[in-house]
């Protein structure tokens, strides 16, 4: 159904992969509500091709860019705004990746030149961003900017390794961009912690599918998933939400506030 919320809105949507990926619900269902963006990836990424199908789905283009890279992302805002036709409104940030966890690393071996790659791509990437946008003025007043987080950020989770340091680091840019950027063009800067969500950078973390089950049992609405995030995207990508920044918004059924759950007591009782 569309409610038509975000008619006249003009974006761009990082990190659609494949049609498990978060931001792959989200383009489908901002084009639902009439929003109108770019598609990036970075260049590696789309030699799978899949982007292409989503691009023709909703009438979008996709324009490569490795989000680690000042000089690609000021192209793709100088692109996006020549073929959307004046500044954006919303940006997603959906990235994430560890070579420590793809190579499934102990905590207690870690690899620092690819430690320092988990914070460039997952979490300066979000600075980047956000700076080649200022320096370009490609922002519309009151547009609004999100990134994708997760609660191990704030609590520690096995085997999530320095992910959780990316994803303190990107929660914390969302906070101090958040308060310049709303002062400078009344742009809203959030992130949005997600429920464990089966994608290839979820599944890619060992051990995902038992805390998968555990976070579903935690939490009191079950898990979200990622078309929930795509509706919750949405709102806050629209006119509905202009005084929401610098925020972490818990996204995740209620996981976050809960103790322990009549379900867990149940498990653990056997
Ligand atoms: N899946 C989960 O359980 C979960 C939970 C909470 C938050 N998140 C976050 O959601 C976001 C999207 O992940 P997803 O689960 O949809 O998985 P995904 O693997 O589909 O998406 C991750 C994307 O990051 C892109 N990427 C990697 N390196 C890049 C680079 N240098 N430049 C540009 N793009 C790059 C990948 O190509 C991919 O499209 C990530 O930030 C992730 O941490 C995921």
């Amino acid at each position: 159904m569309s409610n038509n919320l975000l008619a006249n809105k003009k974006g761009i949507i990082f990190g659609a992969l494949d049609e498990n990926s978060i931001a792959w619900k989200v383009a489908l269902k901002v084009h639902e509500q009439g929003g109108k963006f770019t598609l990036s990836n970075a260049p590696i990424a789309l030699r799978m091709g899949a982007i292409n199908t989503l691009a023709e789905n909703t009438g979008s283009q996709v324009i490569p860019a490795d989000a680690t890279s000042p000089e690609e992302l000021e192209q793709l805002f100088i692109k996006s705004m020549e073929i959307l036709g004046g500044k954006i409104d919303f940006v997603l940030h959906s990235i994430g990746m560890s070579p420590n966890v793809r190579k499934k690393k102990e905590y207690g071996d870690l690899n620092y030149e690819w430690f320092l790659k988990s914070l460039d791509i997952s979490a300066l990437s979000f600075h980047k961003v956000m700076q080649t946008a200022e320096k370009l003025d490609a922002m519309n007043e009151w547009g609004s900017i999100l990134a994708l987080t997760y609660i191990a950020s704030q609590r520690t989770f096995p085997d999530y390794s320095d992910m959780a340091q990316a994803k303190a680091a990107l929660e914390s840019i969302a906070r101090s961009y958040g308060q310049r950027y709303g002062r400078l063009k009344n742009v809203r800067v959030n992130t949005i912690s997600q429920s464990p969500t089966m994608t290839t950078a979820g599944i890619g973390i060992s051990g995902f599918d038992a805390f998968f089950n555990y976070a579903d049992k935690m939490s009191p609405l079950g898990n979200a998933s990622a078309e929930d995030c795509a509706n919750y995207c949405v709102v806050m990508f629209s006119d509905l939400t202009r005084k929401v920044t610098m925020q972490n918004l818990m996204h995740d059924g209620g996981f976050s506030t809960s103790g322990i759950t009549e379900e867990i007591i149940e498990q653990m009782s056997k």
